[in-house]
């Protein structure tokens, strides 16, 4: 991809093998032909309300709404003067008949314990929960802290949340304190809810231990709700700490859901930009909900005896959609796995498949490079035949990945379905239709009913077929985010006014000569590791905070397994660096921001190379990370010698 400033962006990728979704398939699909498809796409682009009064008829409402949409973009509102509970649609709802028995989650823990919640079980621990919540202070609209690990406490967690009207706002359990101090302050959270610890390849990851640090500087937190998983030591303040199981035995296991707005807020999930803090995105109820339902029905065609799984962690918006709100709310039974997929061994997750039978299952691709890595040996071993769709998300999927995906665990009989969506978008919003389109590796395919995509200059312009460029939303849909928490200015500056009436949020893509759309990852400073948005800027801040740290410029580089690396040029105030600094300033990094910041290169150098105006130059500092030859123009480098000092430093 060239600079994000030229106005289109050359595409390298050629791909022309198609896959048609088997017949079997199709003939049982929600959706099952492209009639069907068409008919759907341009109802809902051209009657929008029309379209999405229909589906809201898939939700349990206690009140009825009076406009379906009003407003235009940014300022949306969805569902005005109805009535709904999150929790009561994802729970409640599936008690009337025979689903009260079905699991709602199966969860299997590293070490291999296992529970099944049916939604009966579901319902009175949310209930329980609610109830805890309640006592504790909290109060509608109030926003709770959740930083636990993948235990089925989460889930219930955040329903209990949802059932009062209580805001949640998740930090995955990998982030240090210091970003759990942050998104607790940004909040302003009343309530943290976490654990001892949870299990990650046989060893504690200590989390309760975390919150403590964090605490310091979380004024606002009055109370701590810590579930017992590991059995770890930790230290308990009296009046401020309290033990999960406790609480909850002296509460009562019913609790109404709250009647709320369609537009209360439903939770805060906190995003990396390319300047500044991370961004509070939030999403409201009822449109939030509406899009998660319909898009899992649509996309993963559930079923009532499906077992279905996404490897996620609730921690991300993937895990949001479709751990929790989106297969819940369809009554669906969620596998849900606490630990790492190459523990005890590599095989664990196929291992899993065979074991619950797994129907569905939804990966990124940074996993399955992984799983391409570790060797075939490893899904051979076990009966995948219980399988019958895969998904991906995160980032592009490379074809090779893709067809491997296809030949090795859907053994070419399940379609794959290449999601493209955000933490911003609520739910998927490009994907291909599991019963309808035939795929191409590497393409995200057509947009979803109710999805305008658009492929323009910065100017707005419509691009033609392969000409790359900026991808933009022409029109609203339910489960956009509605602001930035406190901040609704840097909400319609970042989104909505780098191109004029359009939605933008950082993607360059295409689409080809038969309307495929193809994302080419991200045009700003955001590093996309391992399938999750990382600021450059957030690691350069944290390095420039260690006191031997002058200056720092942190790039991407392409990286065999998490997709993008991260590489930090690093000034000094003063010496010369050695390894030692280098693990230092990994492990700052690492303290700083968490686990999955942490840098795969250091290096030393005694200047970076700027513009005459002192601007950083990071596409030269990407190239060299990379070990590229540099083809850029370096005409507007300040001291050309810099370069060639970089690149004698390389490793
Ligand atoms: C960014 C959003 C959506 C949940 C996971 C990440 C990239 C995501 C795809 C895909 C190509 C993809 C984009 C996007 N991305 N899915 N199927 N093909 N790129 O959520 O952290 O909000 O990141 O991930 O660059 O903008 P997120």
């Amino acid at each position: 991809m060239s600079s994000p400033g030229s106005q289109s962006i050359q595409s390298v990728l050629k791909e022309t093998r198609t896959f048609a979704p088997p017949a079997t398939f199709s003939a049982q699909a929600h959706i099952s032909s492209r009639q069907q498809y068409e008919a759907m796409w341009k109802k809902a682009k051209d009657d929008p309300a029309g379209f999405w009064g229909e589906m809201a008829e898939n939700l349990d409402w206690f009140r009825r709404w009076d406009t379906v949409l009003q407003g235009q973009m940014p300022e949306t509102k969805w569902f005005s003067g109805a009535k709904i509970n999150a929790s009561y649609n994802c729970v409640d709802r599936h008690l009337k008949g025979s689903r009260r028995n079905k699991a709602a989650i199966i969860w299997e823990g590293e070490p291999g314990d296992t529970r099944v919640l049916r939604y009966q079980d579901l319902h009175r621990e949310v209930c329980r929960f609610a109830n805890v919540l309640k006592q504790l202070g909290v109060q509608l609209g109030d926003r709770v802290t959740l930083y636990m690990p993948m235990i089925p406490e989460l889930t219930i967690a955040m329903l209990a949340c949802a059932r009062i009207g209580a805001v949640h706002s998740i930090i995955f359990g990998g982030f240090s304190a210091d970003a759990v101090a942050d998104r607790n302050n940004d909040a302003q959270a009343k309530v943290v809810v976490t654990a001892d610890g949870g299990w990650r390849r046989g060893k504690e990851v200590p989390l309760k231990a975390a919150v403590d640090a964090s605490l310091d500087r979380s004024p606002t937190v009055e109370k701590v709700v810590v579930v017992r998983r590991t059995g770890g030591e930790v230290d308990m303040v009296p009046d401020r700490d309290f033990w999960w199981h406790e609480l909850m035995q002296g509460v009562p296991a019913e609790c109404d859901a709250v009647q709320l707005d369609s537009e209360h807020p439903l939770f805060i999930l906190y995003t990396s930009g390319s300047t500044g803090k991370p961004k509070g995105v939030m999403h409201t109820t009822a449109g939030y909900l509406l899009g998660t339902t319909m898009t899992s029905r649509w996309v993963f065609d559930l079923k009532e005896e499906d077992t279905y799984w996404c490897t996620a962690d609730i921690g991300w918006i993937t895990g949001h959609s479709y751990i929790c709100y989106g297969p819940l709310s369809n009554g669906a039974t969620v596998m849900m796995y606490e630990g790492a997929p190459n523990w005890p061994d590599e095989g664990r997750f196929w291992e899993l498949i065979e074991k619950y039978r797994v129907s569905i299952f939804y990966t990124a691709p940074t996993a399955i490079r992984a799983f391409i890595k570790w060797g075939n040996h490893w899904p051979e071993k076990y009966d995948l035949s219980s399988l019958r769709l895969l998904g991906s998300v995160g980032e592009p999927i490379n074809p090779e990945a893709w067809m491997w995906y296809h030949r090795v665990i859907g053994q070419e009989r399940c379609p794959i379905v290449d999601t493209w969506w955000q933490t911003e978008t609520g739910s998927i919003m490009v994907s291909p239709l599991p019963g309808v389109t035939p795929t191409k590796p590497g393409s995200c395919c057509h947009p979803l009913p109710g999805v305008v995509p658009d492929i323009v200059t910065r100017t707005g312009q419509s691009l033609g077929a392969n000409e790359g460029g900026l991808l933009v939303m022409r029109q609203p849909w339910p489960s956009m985010l509605r602001t930035l928490y406190g901040d609704h200015e840097r909400f319609k500056k970042t989104y909505f006014s780098e191109v004029a009436g359009c939605y933008f949020a950082g993607d360059g893509a295409r689409h080809d000569e038969d309307g495929y759309l193809w994302v080419m990852g991200r045009v700003d400073d955001v590093l996309n590791v391992s399938g999750h948005r990382l600021s450059t800027m957030e690691v350069e801040s944290a390095l420039v905070a260690h006191p031997q740290v002058a200056e720092a410029a942190v790039v991407g580089f392409p990286h065999e397994i998490k997709g993008e690396g991260i590489c930090c040029f690093v000034t000094l105030k003063s010496g010369e660096g050695d390894d030692g600094l280098k693990v230092e300033l990994t492990q700052h990094v690492r303290q700083a921001i968490g686990a999955l910041a942490t840098p795969d290169q250091v290096r030393f150098a005694t200047a970076l190379p700027k513009t005459r105006s002192g601007k950083i130059m990071r596409r030269l500092l990407r190239d060299i990370a990379a070990g590229r030859e540099s083809t850029q123009d370096t005409t507007t480098l300040e001291d050309l010698s810099i370069l060639a000092k970089l690149r004698s430093d390389e490793e």
